[in-house]
This record gives structure tokens, C-alpha cells and sequence, in this order.
């Protein structure tokens, strides 16, 4: 039952005058007693000048508005926080926890009976939806959609896997400083999302599966006519859900869901961070992220999708090629499809309605897949103890079986420092070890994993070699590249014992990533280890909080005090 304007009502024993109170001061906004009586949507604002990937959200919200009143509801805006990937120092990661507690926050105190949060850049819809796991009010999400494609000399652009790319070649020697000036200008041609199948795409899919998104809303690009009926038709939703009561996150939310999830982003071949997002959405339910689960999924689930970075095209043609409800038609028995929905039914409604679209091959059938194999695999072995992943559908086959000599960088840093210096030993065999850049090492696990190519082996044309961290990697990245060794080095982690020149066996098919020396000097040099500085303690505020109790990346990366314990209800 709707609560509207009485939700949370201090009354300091007189509920009466504090709903007085409330009214007369709503009331200077100009709104009537009959709007004041209806059920209420909370919309949240995560519009920021330092945020283009939200550009349109003002426009999303008018259109969630208009649903919302169309509904007889009652809509109210607020701010949150808005996390951008290029202006969040140190990293996004480091300010996601802030947003799910501002966002979880902000529900709980404002007086709300639903809610549609908007959001879309990389760590904004799994912060939203921590908030909504938490809060469990019905929640719709209303995602901002992604860019349009950019066009350079005939060639079709995306953000940002072709920014690494294009910035590799100029690195190379092969793009002169004009041309780089003029790709800067087209590679991001439109506000909304990276238009690959970087995190926010990621997260957009596994939204959209989880049932939390009407169908089409991972995909609908961000500047069509069409993503504002989308806003519009989710704002209907909502308000009917704010008289139904439901359906809540924790109906959603089960695992069901988030194994439907799992098998999505590995079929679309999605991003590394959709693992940690997924394993701390989960954490803020009774259910538990299941690594070993994602692996058994990858080894059967093929990558049926072909965007960048594993493949050829870009989300706007995943749209235009029938988007999640077609990839879920053609995943079959693979999903559950009794999962429900926040439109009311289930995926199986969602599935039915899926469009044909006569000779698209942007989401294969799985008679002919794009990989046989999942998009990531979990790796175990005497380097990551609590696992490791690699994202095989972006790495060279040659280099999935590899034994290569170690050169270590200590830091970013570091790594930034010596990586192009013409003595640095290093060649094609190598295998790049960069640490201390965990979620406590860095701090905020930056998105380094994807080591460049030293200079001058990209100079020889040399595109990828084996690189290892417990850092993360943007989803629009590319190359053999082991991410999240868990324990990070920061915590004495295994990845704190290699040493420039010893031996680092990648054996993906064993699900393995070892250092090759014998237990007795792996022991040797733990004991030295016990002697090092742990890295430093922020005297004072959220950078504080962050270091004190940051999980790690197997843990969801998410702070310790957050995870909701099995056998709590919200
Ligand atoms: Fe916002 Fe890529 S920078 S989604
Ligand atoms: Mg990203």
C-alpha cells in the first residue's frame, strides 16, 4: 500500500504536525494537496557537467515524469552522486561504495513508494542497484543507453576500445599528431555510454536479464526518440509497482537471476568488472556470487554476440539486431526463463516478443557462435590462491598456454616510469607482472591491468603479450591479460613473492596461472615478506573508510560492514 508523503515520518511523538510540517514546506514548491495525496516515484539525478555519459538524463527524466503522472503518480526528483570513468580520481571503483551508500541513503530518508534510478556509466548502475538490493523498495532502473558509433577515413569508431587502439598506433609511430587530434573528436560523437561491450554496456545486459529493465533498455541508443519512451514506459511501471508494493529487488534478485546473468555476460562477451559488480550486488542480498559457478558457465555458454572488443560491431547494431530478448531467445535452454521482471511477467514474455530480424549477424545462433567458449575463465593456482580471471575472449589463442620470464613493475608507478625506457630487459615471451594495484594497493583497484606493450616491442609490431596484476581492466580493452589475483600483493598476497627473471606458467586450460619456483623459496620469501611496510593509512575521511575495510575483488570489492548477512531481511 502506497504511503506516499507519511513515508518515514519522524513524528518526535506528535505524527500529525510532523506531517503539518512536511506539507507546509513541500508546499512552497507550489504543488496542490491532490498531487501531495498520490503514491510517490523518487527519480534519482545523476546529471553532472563533469558526467557526458549522462547528458541525457534530463530528458529522461521529463520522460519517466510524464509516466509517472500518466499513472496517476506522483514523481520527485533528487540528486545523487554521479560517478564519470575519466573524472573520478583516483578511480571509479574507489567512489562506487560512495554512491550505493549515498543513493541507499537518500532512498531510506526521502518519503518514496518506488523508485527509478538512471544511471549508465561504468560504476553507476551497479552502485544503483547495491542501493535498491539494499533497500529493497521497487526499483526500476532506466539505463542512459549507449553513444552512437563515430566515423573516421571510412572506418567506424567506438569508445573506447578503438581510444587504446588508435592511441597504440600513435604510440607506434604509425598515426601523427593531427590525425590523432581529429579522432579525439570522433570517438565519442554523442552523449551516452561506451558503445562497446565495455562495463556500462556489461551492466546495461546483466540489468536488463536480472528482470530490474524493461526489455530494450540495455541497448536503445542514448540520443533515439526511442530510449525516451523507454523512460517514459519506465515511469508507468513504477508507479504501478509504487501501489502493488512490488515486485522488490529481493523477488528479482535470486539465484536464478544471477546465474541468467552470468550466462548473458558470457555470451555477450561483457567485462571483467561485471564479475566484481555481480558478486557485491549479490552480497547485498542472501545470496552468494559463485565463481566456480562463472566458470562452468564459460565453459559452455559460446560468446553468441559481435561487438567489440572480442568482435566486430557496436551495441547500437546489437539493438538494431533484436538486443537481449533476441540474445535470449537464442541462448535457449540456457536461461531460466521463470526469472521474473519489473514489467510483471517473465523472461519468457520477454523472450516471445523477441524480434526476427532477417540476415542480422550480430547475435549469432549458437550453431554458429562467435567462440565455442565463454568470454571468461577462473583462475586458480600458486599466484592467485582466491582466484584470478581472464577474459579469453579478448587474448591471442597462441598465448592461452604460456611459460614466459617475469619482469615486475612494483606500482602504476613504477610501471609508468620504466615500461618504454629503451634498456628496460624485456621481450615477446615475457610475461608483464604489475601489483600493488589491488582494491587497498592502489588504492581503488585501477583499471591498469591492461599493461601497454613496452614501447619498443610495439615498435617490432608486437600486440600482445601475457600480462598478470590484481588490478582490473576496462572492459573495452583488449589482449591476454590475467586481472584480480586475489589476495592482492597490498595484503601479502602471492603476486608480493615474483621477482624479475623467475618463471610464469598461464595454463588456461588447467585454469591455472603459477609461479614456477619450489615451495622451499616460495616459503623463504613469504617469511621476508612478513617484514614489509603494509601500505599506508589514510589519516582521515572516506579514503580512510575505504582502506579500513575494502573487500577484495573475489568479495566484490565492496566495504566489509555492507555485505548483508544470509539470514537478514532488509
Ligand atoms: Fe562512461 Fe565509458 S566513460 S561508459
Ligand atoms: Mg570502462
Amino acid at each position: 500500500m502506497a504511503k506516499g508523503l507519511r513515508k518515514g515520518l519522524t513524528s518526535y511523538g506528535d505524527e500529525g504536525f510532523a506531517l503539518f510540517l512536511r506539507k507546509a514546506f513541500i508546499k512552497a514548491m507550489g504543488y496542490s494537496d491532490d498531487a501531495l495525496d498520490r503514491p510517490i516515484v523518487g527519480i534519482t539525478n545523476t546529471y553532472s557537467d563533469y558526467n557526458p555519459c549522462h547528458g541525457n538524463a534530463p530528458a529522461l527524466i521529463e520522460a519517466v515524469k510524464r509516466g509517472v503522472m500518466l499513472s496517476g503518480a506522483m514523481p520527485m526528483v533528487f540528486p545523487t552522486i554521479s560517478i564519470h570513468e575519466s573524472f573520478a580520481h583516483p578511480t571509479s571503483m574507489f567512489l562506487r561504495n560512495l554512491m550505493a551508500m549515498d543513493t541507499e541513503e537518500m532512498i531510506r530518508a526521502q518519503p518514496m513508494d518506488a523508485i527509478v534510478v538512471i544511471g549508465g556509466c561504468d560504476k553507476t548502475l551497479p552502485a544503483q542497484i547495491m542501493a535498491a538490493a539494499s533497500v529493497d523498495l521497487p526499483t526500476v532502473v532506466v539505463p542512459v543507453g549507449p553513444m552512437v558509433v563515430g566515423h573516421h577515413k571510412g572506418e567506424v569508431l567506438g569508445a573506447c576500445t578503438d581510444c587504446r587502439r588508435l592511441w597504440s598506433a600513435h604510440r607506434a609511430g604509425e598515426i601523427d599528431e593531427a590525425e590523432i587530434e581529429t579522432v579525439n573528436s570522433r570517438l565519442a560523437p554523442s552523449v551516452g555510454t561506451c558503445m562497446v561491450m565495455g562495463t556500462a554496456s556489461t551492466m546495461a545486459c546483466i540489468t536488463e536479464t536480472l528482470g530490474l529493465s524493461l526489455p530494450m533498455s540495455a541497448t536503445i541508443p542514448a540520443p533515439h526518440a526511442e530510449r525516451i519512451r523507454l523512460a517514459e514506459a519506465s515511469g508507468a511501471v513504477a508507479a504501478r509497482m509504487a501501489v502493488d508494493g512490488g515486485p522488490r529487488p529481493s523477488e528479482l534478485l535470486t539465484p536464478r537471476a544471477f546465474r541468467n546473468a552470468t550466462v548473458v555476460m558470457q555470451a555477450i562477451g561483457g567485462s571483467t568488472n561485471g564479475i566484481i559488480h555481480l558478486t557485491a550486488i549479490a552480497n547485498r542480498t542472501p545470496h552468494r556470487y559463485d565463481l566456480d559457478m562463472l566458470d562452468e558457465i564459460g565453459r559452455t555458454v559460446p560468446v553468441l554476440v559481435d561487438l567489440k572488443p572480442s568482435g566486430a560491431h557496436y551495441m547500437e547494431h546489437f539493438h538494431h539486431a533484436g538486443g537481449v530478448p533476441k540474445l535470449l531467445a537464442q541462448l535457449g535452454e540456457l536461461i531460466d526463463l521463470d526469472a521474473g521482471t519489473v514489467a510483471g511477467g517473465t523472461l519468457r514474455d520477454i523472450v516471445a516478443k523477441a524480434e526476427d530480424v532477417p540476415g542480422q549477424d550480430v547475435i549469432r545462433p549458437r550453431s554458429a557462435p562467435i567462440k565455442p567458449e565463454g568470454s571468461m575463465a577462473v583462475l586458480y593456482g600458486n599466484l592467485a590462491p582466491g582466484g584470478a580471471i581472464i577474459k579469453q575472449a579478448a587474448a591471442s589463442a597462441r598465448l592461452l598456454q604460456h611459460t614466459g620470464r617475469a619482469v615486475v613493475f612494483d606500482s602504476v608507478e613504477d610501471m609508468a616510469a620504466r615500461i618504454d625506457d629503451p634498456e628496460l630487459d624485456v621481450s615477446a615471451d615475457d610475461v608483464l607482472v604489475l601489483r600493488n594495484t589491488g582494491p587497498k594497493g592502489a588504492p581503488g583497484m585501477p583499471e591498469a591491468g591492461y599493461l601497454p606493450i613496452p614501447k619498443k616491442l610495439g615498435r617490432q609490431g608486437v600486440k600482445d603479450m601475457v600480462r598478470i596484476s590484481d588490478a582490473r581492466m576496462s572492459g573495452t580493452a583488449f589482449g591476454t591479460i590475467v586481472l584480480h589475483i586475489t589476495p592482492e600483493s597490498a595484503v601479502g598476497g602471492p603476486l608480493a613473492l615474483v621477482a624479475s627473471g623467475d618463471m610464469i606458467r598461464l595454463d588456461l586450460a588447467g585454469r591455472r596461472i603459477d609461479l614456477l619456483i619450489d615451495d622451499g623459496e616460495f616459503e623463504r620469501r613469504r617469511s621476508l615478506l612478513k617484514t614489509s611496510p603494509a601500505p599506508a593509512m589514510p589519516k582521515r575521511g572516506y579514503a580512510r573508510l575505504f582502506q579500513q575495510t575494502v573487500l577484495q575483488a573475489d568479495e566484490g570489492c565492496d566495504f566489509d560492514f555492507m555485505v548483508r548477512p544470509p539470514d537478514e531481511t532488509p
